[in-house]
């Protein structure tokens, strides 16, 4: 039998989604192929809620951060980030990486970003080329206000970044009505779809900026010029730089087509009775939720595990045990909490019950070590 994945992505997909993977190989160019491409696209972004452009990168979310980044930073330009997690550490190491000065906005792991730090900041370089943030930080369970920090950044006319890759499809959002610049996302999380590609919404506004970069030295793979040059001039049979992995971009546009069919609001309503459920389980359990309601979201939960005890015990049982898969902590979190995924379409109330009952026998055996087998 295979895990059930409660990890925070990737997560159990449905099986037609699945069945797209083995289906015979076909060609990446071609008008067949330009309808699937192009609607795959306009797909996402209907769950972006955008009328700008969308492009699918071959490789993961980071890939998609990466030509955010580098596509807007030049050499020297300052970059104001957002950092409170892993994640947004991470957003400071691609800045660096293109040569971007970093101006840091943080917060404590376990803490939201504050609006009003990104205003001060953006007061004091009003000449930033950048705002990045993650929107929600897997990391920790933290859900970053973006709506207000764009709010901030349009006030001063300094274009954001929301990494988005643990949030979009799962937690409300709409990049034209926020004013987000540029977000990225992940098939493997709350989209359902496997891992493979980088999922990039690009505002029409940003092109200038992005076009003025079209020198600096960031590469021509992750420069999102180089998107655009394809899906303008080789629309009609090739819209993309390079060949694509046509069965995984088959399998994102059925999960699409699953999310919008099932309905985006009612997905995001689907989860929030999962993540009460989970919670109110965990609260009997004695396993208190570690980031408050309000600063948190429906697609991950993170409690705190039983005293004394390295939460990565847990972690391993639940696999070896039950073969359920779950997170650990990371960072400062490390063996502190667990981290529970409950992004995908297929987690149900029948497993998040499955994982309560896991925890339950984990309990039990702690209190009688000599039922441990
Ligand atoms: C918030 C966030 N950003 C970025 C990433 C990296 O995405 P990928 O592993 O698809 O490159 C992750 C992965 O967990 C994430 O949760």
């Amino acid at each position: 039998m295979p895990p059930i994945l409660l990890i925070p992505g990737p997560v159990d997909v449905d099986e037609a989604v699945l069945e797209k993977m083995g289906l015979p190989l076909t060609p990446h160019y071609g008008p067949e192929w330009v309808k699937t491409y192009n609607e795959t696209a306009s797909y996402l972004k209907k769950i972006l809620d955008t009328h700008g452009d969308a492009y699918l990168i071959p490789g993961s979310g980071t890939i998609a951060i990466e030509a955010a980044i580098g596509s807007l930073v030049g050499v020297g330009e300052k970059a104001i980030i957002g950092s409170n997690g892993f994640f947004g550490e991470r957003l400071v190491q691609f800045t660096q990486a293109f040569g971007g000065k970093t101006i840091e906005v943080k917060a404590e792991w376990g803490e939201a970003l504050s609006p009003n730090q990104f205003a001060e900041a953006l007061q004091q370089h009003p000449d930033a080329a950048l705002v990045a943030v993650v929107h929600f930080e897997t990391s920790t369970g933290i859900l970053n206000p973006v709506r207000e920090i764009a709010k901030v950044c349009k006030s001063a006319g300094v274009p954001i970044f929301m990494d988005g890759v643990s949030s979009i499809g799962g937690i409300p959002f709409s990049m034209d009505d926020w004013g987000v610049d540029v977000t990225v996302t992940a098939p493997q999380k709350c989209l359902g779809a496997p891992p493979g590609l980088g999922l990039i919404g690009v505002a029409p506004s940003v092109w200038p900026r992005i076009e003025q970069r079209a020198k600096q030295p960031h590469g021509w793979y992750s420069n999102l010029n180089t998107w655009r040059w394809y899906q303008v001039n080789w629309a009609d049979w090739h819209p993309s730089p390079m060949t694509m992995p046509v069965n995984i971009v088959l399998a994102l546009r059925e999960a699409l087509i699953q999310l919008l069919e099932e309905g985006l609001d009612r997905r995001i309503t689907r989860l929030n009775s999962l993540a009460n459920h989970l919670r109110s389980g965990l609260r009997d359990l004695e396993m208190p939720i570690a980031v408050p309601e309000s600063m948190s979201s429906s697609v991950m939960t993170v409690a705190w595990g039983p005293r004394g005890v390295p939460t990565s015990q847990i972690v391993r049982f639940l696999e070896l045990e039950h073969g359920i898969r779950i997170g650990g902590g990371l960072g400062i979190f490390k063996d502190k909490v667990i981290r529970v995924g409950h992004m995908g379409p297929k987690t149900s109330i029948e497993i998040i019950d499955k994982l309560l009952g896991a925890l339950k026998d984990f309990q039990r055996r702690q209190i009688h070590p000599s039922k441990v087998s």
